[in-house]
């Protein structure tokens, strides 16, 4: 038998009610703050990642699926859907005609990381980023639909947590400070850590080997460092959190683990799924459209990791699995032909109606409607053709009457239909 690879995985019809769910509330969401669908490639050249992700992160370091194709071009599967948005964005120079656009994107990416609870190899994320909008005021409408998104689906344990990493400006400065700080802490730190020490210290920060939290836990923190425009625009995010009433906390260790963030910077954490805390995250990438290319637009955004958020709400939220409406149980084969239009029709119709095809008995096709959950079977025999009826059986009620087969699907569709 040949396996499925190492932290890839397939979502099998009986769970895939959840993801669907899931995404279609953030999608009709989503589509009522204005933002639009696009669909963009699995594959980008390798640079699209590399350039903007940063070459010291963990994910352009290690675990990008990276080969070259026949003609020695170097390709990436999508590790993030950001960048490829942005490249998107430039190529078509979509901001010709309006610069603000609002953008959404579900999929799946790939990152080799070491598979475990929460952390896959492919995994699935819900993307929404804004264009063309320097206000903060954008961050905060992008906090809020995490938030309601998370509401609506009855999520409660997830709270939003939020950072500032400052910008071009002033990032400088505590970059320094933190190296000042992490000079002489090499002893402490992982191999990853020391070597990235000098050329990006504020990786270290989120590392997630306990020696280096340790270490960093009395480092100086990035708020204190804040320019003017910085310190204003974060103040101007909380102010309207509290306004909107979107709980959240300040947390000054949050760095994100991609180099393209400026400013403000988020999070929602919950407590759910052991070491994979992030449930979803991002930030504004102002630097990021000029930096591929493009004109000097800023942008914000987030990634929502669907495969964390279907476990909570699969443990949460008991959604009704679909059930077959009509279930008919024909006896012989006369009797199959004729209720194979039926159900044809039926279906057409945009009834769930099934009938089996391996002329059972009345008992055992009785079994198995029960066990596909019919909410009403069809029975369907020799006599009930000769007095040209079917007998329609309530299966909570289990009352029964006989309708004639004159005008039958309409008479279906009238009484149990969409
Ligand atoms: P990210 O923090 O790398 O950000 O990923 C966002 C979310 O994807 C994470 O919070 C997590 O829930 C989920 N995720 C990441 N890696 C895995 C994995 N291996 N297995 C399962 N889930 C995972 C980004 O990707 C940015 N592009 C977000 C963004 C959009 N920033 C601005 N716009």
């Amino acid at each position: 038998m040949i396996q499925l690879i190492r932290g890839f995985r397939d979502i099998l019809p009986d769970d895939i009610q959840v993801w669907q769910y899931i995404e279609q509330t953030a999608a009709s969401l989503l589509e009522d703050f204005g933002f639009r669908e696009i669909r963009i490639p699995m594959m980008e050249r390798t640079e699209v990642f590399a350039r903007s992700i940063g070459e010291d992160t963990d994910i352009v370091e290690k675990e990008m699926y990276t080969f070259a194709d026949r003609k020695g071009e170097l390709i990436t599967l999508r590790p993030e859907a950001t960048a490829s948005i942005v490249r998107s964005y430039v190529q078509h120079k979509m901001y010709a005609s309006d610069p603000v656009q609002k953008f959404y994107v579900i999929g799946p990416m790939f990152r080799r990381e070491r598979p475990q609870k929460g952390r896959f190899r492919q995994f699935y994320q819900i993307n929404a980023e804004i264009f063309g909008v320097a206000s903060p005021l954008a961050d905060v409408e992008l906090i809020l639909l995490l938030s309601t998104l998370f509401a609506r689906l009855e999520v409660d344990d997830v709270e939003a947590h939020i950072n500032s990493l400052g910008c071009p400006a002033c990032r400088p400065a505590y970059r320094k400070a933190l190296s000042e700080f992490l000079a002489d802490k090499d002893k402490a730190l992982c191999s990853d850590c020391r070597r990235r020490r000098g050329r990006n210290p504020l990786r270290v920060l989120d590392c997630k080997v306990p020696a280096c939290r340790e270490t960093v836990a009395t480092a100086p923190a990035i708020l204190d460092f804040l320019c003017a425009e910085c310190r204003q625009d974060f103040d101007t995010v909380q102010l309207f959190l509290d306004k909107l009433g979107v709980p959240y906390q300040i947390d000054k260790r949050l760095v994100r683990g991609l180099d393209y963030y400026a400013r403000t910077t988020f999070e929602m954490q919950t407590g759910l799924l052991g070491a994979q805390s992030a449930v979803a995250g991002g930030g504004r990438y102002d630097g990021l459209v000029k930096q591929l290319g493009g004109p000097d637009q800023p942008a914000t955004g987030f990634a929502i990791g669907l495969d964390r958020l279907a476990e909570i709400v699969a443990g949460r939220k008991s959604i009704e699995p679909r059930k077959s409406a009509i279930f008919v149980a024909a006896l012989g084969e006369k009797c199959q032909n004729e209720a194979f239009l039926w159900v044809c029709r039926l279906n057409l119709e945009g009834v769930e109606a099934e009938m089996d095809f391996s002329d059972r008995s009345l008992k055992s096709q009785m079994k198995l409607a029960h066990k596909r959950k019919a909410d009403h079977v069809l029975i369907f025999g020799d006599d009930e053709r000769r007095q040209k009826i079917v007998i329609l059986r309530n299966m909570k009620t289990k009352e029964q009457v006989s309708l004639p087969l004159k005008g039958l699907v309409d008479k279906l569709v009238e009484m149990i239909g969409p």
